[in-house]
């Protein structure tokens, strides 16, 4: 039998039964803990779940754990940790520490000790990879007391930089968490599916990509570099051909005009609309809205009068069917008094709810 790794998944507070529901969709057990969702499969497979999973925002395999007595014990359990098939030698590794106890506070100076450590465990190992490394690595370091784990992040960077949205390029809504409305909605990619106030159109892109049957990210991931799974790049898969009808609107130029990039980017086809919701007419149903609707705070405006207007259209399109984020109940019962709350997450400082609303 393939031996079992650890892996940890993790996403916004709140969110992990969303990312139950698409593990169980893929078919892999998980157990809900306070850190997130851990899980055992070969390293392989939990691996791929980085580049397979839409609703989390991180996948971390632990590499080893252990009770620590300082910072030379810590050295100590790095050098002694088998890295070669994970590790290139040549691969550069950015550390990160979470301490508690002790050592809060000594962020740099556990990084750096783990750093040093970690060069040479790797030092005098044959190369293990053609090319040279291009992906960065990141291992985190967490220290509770004398309890020590390390866990590399199999995706590198966090899932939710999808890789198509420029860098720095402006995410009001995160990509896992657009995914994981679709989710909770039971978006199956065949329903048709609009976004009446789309801005760079986060959602409308998550779920074009859901029904051309694409992975969430057009990116690499730093376990394609791992030495053990570098032979075993899964092909891109081929978009299916059919498309239901996706449309993205906005009553603002500036947004859209990113949304049509992006979703150039993220290879989909998807219709645009310059409108405000009030203008806006829906083909007959069944459908999904699916939306993000402003929460005031920075960007202010006239707030209420937007969920007003979501109602106004619900109303006239029979036969659709809504999900939308909103922080606050009055709020969200202003769209219809229908609306169940699914779920809720932390944002920030901010509980936000997951609102849904029946056909
Ligand atoms: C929180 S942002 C949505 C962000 C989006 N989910 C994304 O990923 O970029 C809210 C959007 O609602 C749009 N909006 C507000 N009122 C509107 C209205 N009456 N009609 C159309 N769009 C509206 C704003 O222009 C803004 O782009």
């Amino acid at each position: 039998m393939t031996p079992t790794r650890s892996f940890l998944i993790t996403t916004a507070p709140g969110l992990e039964p969303v990312v139950r529901k698409e593990l169980d969709d893929l078919g892999v057990d998980a157990n809900v803990t306070d850190a997130g969702l851990t899980t055992k499969l070969p390293l392989a497979d939990g691996a791929a779940l980085a580049a397979r999973l839409r609703t989390a925002a991180h996948v971390l395999l632990r590499v080893a754990d252990g009770r620590v007595a300082n910072l030379d014990e810590l050295a100590r359990l790095v050098r002694t940790t088998q890295w070669g098939e994970l590790l290139d030698p040549r691969a550069r590794v950015d550390v990160d520490a979470v301490l508690h106890g002790r050592l809060a506070g000594r962020r740099d100076i556990v990084a750096k000790k783990v750093e040093n450590a970690l060069k040479d465990a790797l030092r005098g190992k044959p190369r293990a990879l053609k090319e040279w490394p291009k992906l960065e690595q990141r291992l985190l370091v967490r220290v509770d007391g004398d309890t020590v784990q390390l866990s590399l992040e199999v995706g590198g960077e966090p899932l939710y930089k999808r890789g198509w949205r420029p860098a720095g390029g402006m995410a009001p809504l995160r990509e896992h968490i657009a995914a994981s409305m679709l989710v909770a909605a039971g978006y199956d990619g065949d329903e048709p599916l609009v976004d009446p106030m789309c801005g760079s159109g986060t959602i409308v892109i998550e779920a074009a990509r859901i029904a051309a049957g694409l992975p969430p990210g057009t990116r690499r991931y730093a376990y394609e570099e791992w030495p053990a799974l570098a032979t075993a790049r899964p092909r891109p898969p081929t978009p299916s051909g059919a498309s239901p009808f996706l449309l993205g609107a906005d009553r603002d130029e500036a947004p859209l005009g990113h949304a049509k990039e992006n979703a150039g980017r993220a290879r989909v086809r998807v219709a645009w609309l310059h409108t405000d919701v009030d203008a806006l007419e829906l083909p007959a149903g069944p459908g999904l809205i699916a939306t993000n609707p402003p929460w005031g705070g920075r960007l202010g405006g006239d707030v209420e009068g937007a969920y007003h207007r979501l109602a106004r259209l619900l109303e006239r399109s029979p036969g659709w069917r809504m999900i939308f984020l909103c922080p606050d109940a009055s709020r969200a019962r202003l769209v219809s008094k229908r609306a169940t709350r699914l779920t809720s997450f932390r944002a920030g400082t901010i509980e936000v709810g997951m609102w849904a609303i029946d056909r």
